[in-house]
């Protein structure tokens, strides 16, 4: 894992170049496959913990007018609404048109950020209740980042248990670290009260490499090992809520599940008892 400089030590860049730029902070990497970056926050972007908003950079010139075009990409916004900067958590796809160029950035370049943030993943879509389930494959754990840092969680739920499913261990670093640094911060149990972690029940699943918990978060709940697990006796429909997002698959079989113990989907105009997302970047 790499930290690189924080923006103090770079030199200051006079003019930004780029419509709509923001400044890097912060580079840190993960795996070859995983990264976050912090960048500034424009200063009238308002936010909802959980929301998503289109990142990028300029692309390649075309050929024939050499004009360039932005390559934008939705990005859910991994810091809290509260934060003075943000934070992003991306995959590195090799061939992959932004990925493959934004896994390059580094402290003091640019990267396009349009401020318009929108989501589902937001506690006004989901109705009252007392736990809350947050289930993540991959980088999906990116909003998840941002509502744990959101001071609402705690005061709307007794209980958080925070499914994060990888193939690898290395891969469960951001998620690991994050609620490690929840559960030591001292300004966030100021802001909170003290004991407020205390809430967070986390359950990192492993898929490709042996772990202490090993298998889709699907199969553990079809299973019932995650109820056992948990000393849980099932997900109901008058104290449960849950937040989803991950691949493709991950939120039509979590659907299913969720369905099936009653819960129904809901949406920032019609708030429910899950929501979901698609981790967009794949
Ligand atoms: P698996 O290794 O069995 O495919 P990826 O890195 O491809 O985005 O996947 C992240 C994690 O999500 C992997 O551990 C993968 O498991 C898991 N995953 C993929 N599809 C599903 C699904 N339908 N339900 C639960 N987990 C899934």
């Amino acid at each position: 894992m790499t930290l690189d400089m924080t923006i103090a030590d770079q030199p200051a860049k006079a003019v930004k170049t780029l419509p709509d730029a923001q400044i890097v902070t912060e580079v840190q990497h993960y795996t070859d496959r995983l990264f976050r970056f912090r960048v500034t926050r424009p200063a009238s972007l308002r936010f909802r913990s959980g929301e998503f908003v289109m990142i990028g950079l300029m692309g390649d010139p075309d050929p024939k007018l050499g004009k360039q075009k932005p390559l934008l990409r939705a990005y859910s916004i991994a810091s809290p609404a509260w934060d003075e900067e943000l934070e992003f958590y991306s995959i590195k796809v090799q061939d992959g048109p932004l990925t493959s160029k934004l896994q390059h950035i580094k402290v003091g370049d640019e990267v396009i950020l349009r401020p318009k943030p929108v989501g589902t993943l937001v506690h006004d879509a989901l109705l009252p209740g007392k736990r809350l389930w947050f289930f993540a494959t991959g980088t999906g754990f990116a909003p998840f980042a941002s509502l744990l840092r959101e001071p609402q969680t705690y005061e709307d739920y007794d209980q958080i248990i925070v499914t994060h499913t990888c193939r690898e261990v290395a891969e469960l670093t951001y998620s690991a670290e994050l609620i490690e640094s929840i559960r030591t911060d001292e300004m966030l149990a100021e802001l909170m009260g003290e004991g407020f972690a205390d809430k967070i029940v986390y359950y990192p699943t492993t898929t490709r490499e042996p772990s202490a918990k090993m298998g889709r978060v699907t199969d553990l709940l079809r299973d019932g090992t995650l109820f056992k697990d948990l000393g849980i006796e099932g997900i109901s429909p008058q104290t449960d809520r849950a937040m989803v997002c991950g691949s493709m698959g991950l939120n039509i079989d979590i659907k299913e599940i969720l369905e099936g113990f009653g819960l129904r989907e809901g949406a920032n105009s019609d708030p429910g008892e899950y929501v979901v997302e698609k981790a967009f970047v794949g």
